[in-house]
């Protein structure tokens, strides 16, 4: 890293994206200082996750390119723009890919978390000011990615998008905090809420999923059955305290009427991390009656259409959706870090590949293979 001109522009290294599913390219990126409401970031440790992947492969997705990728990310501050009155340097944080602005009617509420300056955008390559990038390379602008841009040395973030943590707390470890952990564990813990003793299935056992799983484990669930229709999830999701396993395929009958048959009548809560429209469908129709609860995590393709029979819902099962675990970027997530430094919550089972930053696209396979929950970069080795 070089400091350029009076002390407030920065030469560092970024890991560029070109062109759609081509290996990402390690560049000089000059780095601006950071404007009203933003803050410059060193990032320590920044973890892959697949909407990197699913965004980097531009498949049904707009491409914009050249980008920086990365999104789930610790570091510290190292210098803030105007109006920003929360943050300072040195402070530890993680980035967020949706935001908390404090000032809009769902920062307001106590009950959402959709902010309506900050919410997730992953279309939009500029900065939210001025709708420039604040990475260039000879000259070249250089797209942002959800507002956090994390594979490069430095970034600029809205502070809105930026979470203060315990600075005790290892950032090579609460780095996935900020995006699939906190989705899944959430879901579970804020919306789901199921009660000690009860039965949660959890369709789709990827990292959202196994997040779900943890949840379910920290509540005191009585039995958690993980639903997959990839047999090879199954050995890994014994750790995350998954006790039974469904796989669709093996079943004649719909996985619904398996689940019930299992449980006595439905499981008491579920939760969907599949993507999938039939699993949603499935998860919704395989809570008990009467006080079933199924939570919608996944996100469907832009046809899709969820289909059930109204009599479901008149036999009180409920059906709810969650968007980011319904925390609150900023005002909840340091408390999720909290979760961990107190030993409630178990993170480093999650995390099964480490890399230094020069090889970062070596993450990449791994993703790609399904070989990883996550893997962590480290942007100083
Ligand atoms: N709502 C949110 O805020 C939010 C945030 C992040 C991710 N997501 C979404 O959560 C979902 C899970 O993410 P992930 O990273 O864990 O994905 P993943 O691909 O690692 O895991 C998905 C799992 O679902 C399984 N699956 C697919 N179809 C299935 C079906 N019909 N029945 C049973 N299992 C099935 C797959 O085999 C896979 O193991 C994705 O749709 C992702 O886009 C939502
Ligand atoms: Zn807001
Ligand atoms: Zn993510």
């Amino acid at each position: 890293m070089v400091r350029l001109k009076n002390v407030t522009w920065l030469l560092v290294t970024a890991a560029v994206a070109w062109e759609a599913g081509k290996p990402l390219v390690m560049e000089e990126v000059e780095v601006a200082p950071p404007q009203k409401h933003e803050v410059r970031i060193k990032v320590h440790f920044t973890s892959l996750c697949h909407t990197d992947v699913c965004f980097w492969e531009a498949k049904g997705q707009t491409p914009l390119f050249p980008r920086i990728f990365g999104h789930e990310a610790g570091g510290v501050v190292e210098s803030v723009g105007e109006g920003v009155t929360d943050l300072q340097s040195g402070d530890h944080v993680l980035t967020i890919f949706t935001g908390e602005c404090g000032n809009c009617r769902h920062c307001h509420s106590e009950e959402s978390n959709m902010c309506d300056l900050l919410r997730i955008n992953t279309d939009r390559g500029g900065m939210i000011h001025d709708g420039e990038s604040r990475f260039s390379t000879n000259g070249k602008p250089i797209h942002h990615f959800l507002g956090t841009s994390t594979f490069s040395e430095f970034t600029v973030v809205h502070s809105g998008q930026v979470a203060k943590i315990n600075p005790e707390a290892p950032l090579d470890k609460v780095c996935i905090v900020s995006c699939g952990l906190s989705t899944g564990l959430g879901a579970t813990l804020n919306v789901a809420k199921p009660k000690r003793g009860q039965s949660v299935a959890i369709f789709g056992l990827g990292a959202v999923g196994l997040a779900a799983a943890e949840g379910a484990r920290i509540s005191g669930a009585g039995r958690i059955i993980g639903v997959d229709l990839n047999p090879n999830r199954f050995e890994e999701a014994k750790k995350f305290g998954v006790t039974e396993f469904v796989n669709p395929r093996e079943h004649d009958k719909p996985v619904q009427q398996v689940i019930i048959e299992m449980t006595d009548g439905g499981v008491d809560r579920s939760v969907e991390c599949t993507g999938s429209v039939q699993a949603m469908i499935q998860a919704f129709e395989c809570v008990h009656e009467g006080w079933g609860v199924a939570v919608l995590v996944g996100v469907p393709r832009q046809d899709d259409a969820f289909r059930t029979h109204p009599m479901n819902f008149l036999n009180e099962r409920t059906l709810k959706g969650s968007f980011f675990g319904n925390y609150k970027p900023k005002t909840d997530i340091p408390g999720v870090v909290e979760k961990y430094m107190n030993k409630e919550l178990d993170l480093d089972k999650f995390i099964t590949h480490a890399v230094p930053f020069s090889k970062i696209n070596e993450a990449f396979d791994y993703m790609s293979k399904g070989e990883c929950i996550r893997c962590v970069i480290d942007m100083g080795a």
